[in-house]
This record gives C-alpha cells, structure tokens and sequence, in this order.
C-alpha cells in the first residue's frame, strides 16, 4: 500500500482575508463545500492507501484532527513541526519515518491547497507512476501548462509519447522571461507539485543533494514526543534546518526523476484569479461573474464577488477585471491581474501591528 502525505503547514497569504494565519486556505472551503485539505485527504483514501501521514504544526493541530474526522479517515500519523521550514525537511521526516517499518515503502507527498476534481483520473496516475516509483525513481505529476506561471515548477521532458517518461531538467519558479521561453518550447509540464516514491529513494536523495538535512532531522524524529495522539518533533535539531522547498533542496539536483502525465483539470489554488478561474469552471458565464450568494453584480465582466459573512453584502457595479473578497472583519479590493500581490497586503498589515 502506499502511504499519502500530507502537506498541511503552509499559511497560504495570497488568498487573505479568507485565508488567515491561524486558519489558512487548505482548511477553508474556497471552491464547493469540503475544505481543499478534506479534499486531498478523500483522494488519497481507498484501497490503494494506507492510512494518511500530516506534516503540520501546533496551530493547525486539531483543525486537521477534527476535518478527517469529518470527513471519515483516521490519520496514521499526525506530526507537528516546532517551526516552519517548508517542505523538504517534512518530507524527510516522512522518508524515515516510513522506512523505519519498509524502506522500500511507497510514499505519496500531496499538498493540501489543491483542486484535483477527476479522482478516479488521478487514481490512474498514481498507479501508472507506482511502476517507476518501486524500481527507485522519484515520480513527479506533470500537467500541461497554458500560461508563463511563475509560481510553479517546471519539468523539461527527456521523451515524447504520453507514458511515463524519464526527465532532462527540473526548474523550480523561473522567472517571467524563462517561463514564457519554457512554455513556447512546448516540452515543459508544470510540475504538480505531487511526489510518489520508495522511502529508501528519498533518503538516498537527500544523501546525495541535501545532506546537511540528515542529521537534524534524524534528531527531531529520534526526540519526539507522542503528544496525546500528536508526534512532536524536537525543537533544538529542528529549528538549526535551513527553510527550503523540496523543489530547490533536492527535485532540481536528482537525476534519477520520472513524469507521469496528468491531463485532467488541476489548479494549486494560488491566488483569488485561480479561485475566479475554477468557480468559472464549475458554473460557467458569459459576463465571467462570479458571485456568491452575499454578492450581487450589476454590470460587471470577470469580477470576483465574495463575502464570506452573511451581515456583509456586497455589491459591485460597472466593474472590470476587479475582485472583492469580504469577511467579517476585512474587505479585499483588487485588480484581477494583481492576484499575486495579495501577500503584500498581509505584510503590510502585519507591519501596522
Ligand atoms: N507541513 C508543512 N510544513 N507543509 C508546508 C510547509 C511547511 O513548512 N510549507 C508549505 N507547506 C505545504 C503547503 O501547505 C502546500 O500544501 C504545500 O506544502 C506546497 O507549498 P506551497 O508553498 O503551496 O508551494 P508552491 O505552490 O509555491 O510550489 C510547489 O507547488 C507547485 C504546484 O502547486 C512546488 O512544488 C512547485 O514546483 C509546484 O509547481
Ligand atoms: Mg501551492
């Protein structure tokens, strides 16, 4: 069986006022009605899976407890980082912690923010990559990219033919100029940011590219603590680890990763564009008017409307390209195109205390 890993650490600032520190994006149901993180947790249950492993921290405890509650699946694991230092040295934690009862356990790492709707699809990828992932690759899940993104990695074909297939080059967030040149090339997929392979490859990985990570990591495991059903990392080794992606830290250094090509409908819920982009694809509309049942629009094309408070009405007219994102206590207005700056605002008003 493979054991899912769940990614559920990251604070998701871009999608503020709905996403907040204390209760970020995964945990919010932002597009239909379970939250992104129910969503992941269900998509990886089933036959093929053994119970899910969390990587989270102390805050998101018990929100992550109690929506896999609700939604029906008991956790294998559920384990706290003292602080975050993104996902690479997670997913160590994960490698060794799986290869303490199989090395050569399969392990799959998903986010929690995004929207995969075709489960059954994706359950055919799993299996297509399950192949390559026992014979010691690091299977990655690449989707066919329709604009110069530059928050996505990017994955250079080495192949042709829609099989699973070895990769050149894995190049994490490149900037504009570099996307638009990848995309034009036509042998680019966007990395998924989903990561299937044998405990043992990743360890080797990390050995390899990333050693410093050993060491500490091994430490935070060895010291942790069962916390009243929670395992508590080691604070002193843990905070000593540098705070890097496992895109940077070791996906673009290995040599030894494979792509399987995903070709139904994913978005990382990165922004409110990408939350106007999928709520268009779910209900679709000429005036490209997404409104929620708190918001009315009057003469208005591609706008966001959203309130996520029933004392709050929102009301937009004759705009263009405009998104308004309310909540009880905070009200976003923004240029569409200007998705990506929504941390600026979090900053700043982090900045006025
Ligand atoms: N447990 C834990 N601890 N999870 C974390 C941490 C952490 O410190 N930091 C981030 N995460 C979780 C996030 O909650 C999210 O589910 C996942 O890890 C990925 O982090 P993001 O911060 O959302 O990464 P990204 O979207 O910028 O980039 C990654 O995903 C893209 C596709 O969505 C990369 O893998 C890109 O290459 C990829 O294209
Ligand atoms: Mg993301």
């Amino acid at each position: 069986k493979i054991t899912p890993v769940l990614m559920a650490g990251g604070s998701g600032t871009r999608l503020w006022p709905v996403s907040r520190k204390s209760f970020p994006k995964q945990f919010a149901p932002l597009v239909g009605d379970q939250t992104l993180f129910q969503a992941s947790a269900r998509r990886l249950s089933g036959p093929d899976f053994a119970d899910p492993v969390v990587m989270t921290n102390a805050d998101f405890r018990f929100i992550v407890a109690e929506q896999l509650e609700q939604a029906g699946i008991r956790p294998g694991a559920i384990v706290i980082e003292p602080s975050g230092r993104n996902t690479a040295p997670a997913i160590l934690v994960a490698a060794l912690m799986i290869a303490a009862k199989d090395p050569e356990g399969l392990l799959l790492v998903a986010p929690s923010d995004h929207v995969i709707p075709d489960d059954a699809a994706f359950a055919r990828a799993v299996r297509h990559g399950a192949g390559p992932a026992r014979e010691g690759r690091i299977v990655t899940f690449g989707i066919t990219p329709d604009r110069p993104e530059t928050g996505y990695g990017y994955l250079e074909l080495a192949g042709q033919g829609d099989g699973p297939q070895p990769l050149a080059r894995f190049v994490e967030k490149p900037d504009a100029a570099t996307a638009a040149q990848m995309l034009a090339q036509g042998n680019f997929l966007w990395n998924a940011g989903i990561f299937l392979f044998r405990a043992d490859a990743m360890i080797q990985a990390f050995r390899a590219h990333a050693s410093e990570y050993l060491s500490p990591v091994l430490a935070a495991l060895d010291e942790a603590k069962d916390d009243i059903g929670f395992l508590r990392l080691a604070k002193a080794p843990w905070n000593s680890l540098p705070d890097q992606s496992i895109d940077y830290a070791v996906m673009e250094k290995a040599d030894n990763l494979t792509v399987v090509r995903f070709s139904e409908r994913w978005s990382d819920l990165g922004g409110w564009d990408a939350v106007w982009r999928e709520a268009l694809l779910e209900r679709p509309s000429d005036s490209g008017v997404v409104a929620d049942d708190n918001s009315t629009a009057i003469d208005c094309h591609d706008v966001l409307l959203r309130s996520d408070s029933d004392d709050l009405q929102v009301v937009g007219i004759g705009l263009t390209d405009v998104m308004v994102v309310a909540t009880a206590d905070a009200v976003l207005v923004a240029d569409k195109s200007r998705a990506q700056d929504v941390r600026h605002a979090v900053s700043a008003l982090k900045a006025r205390g």
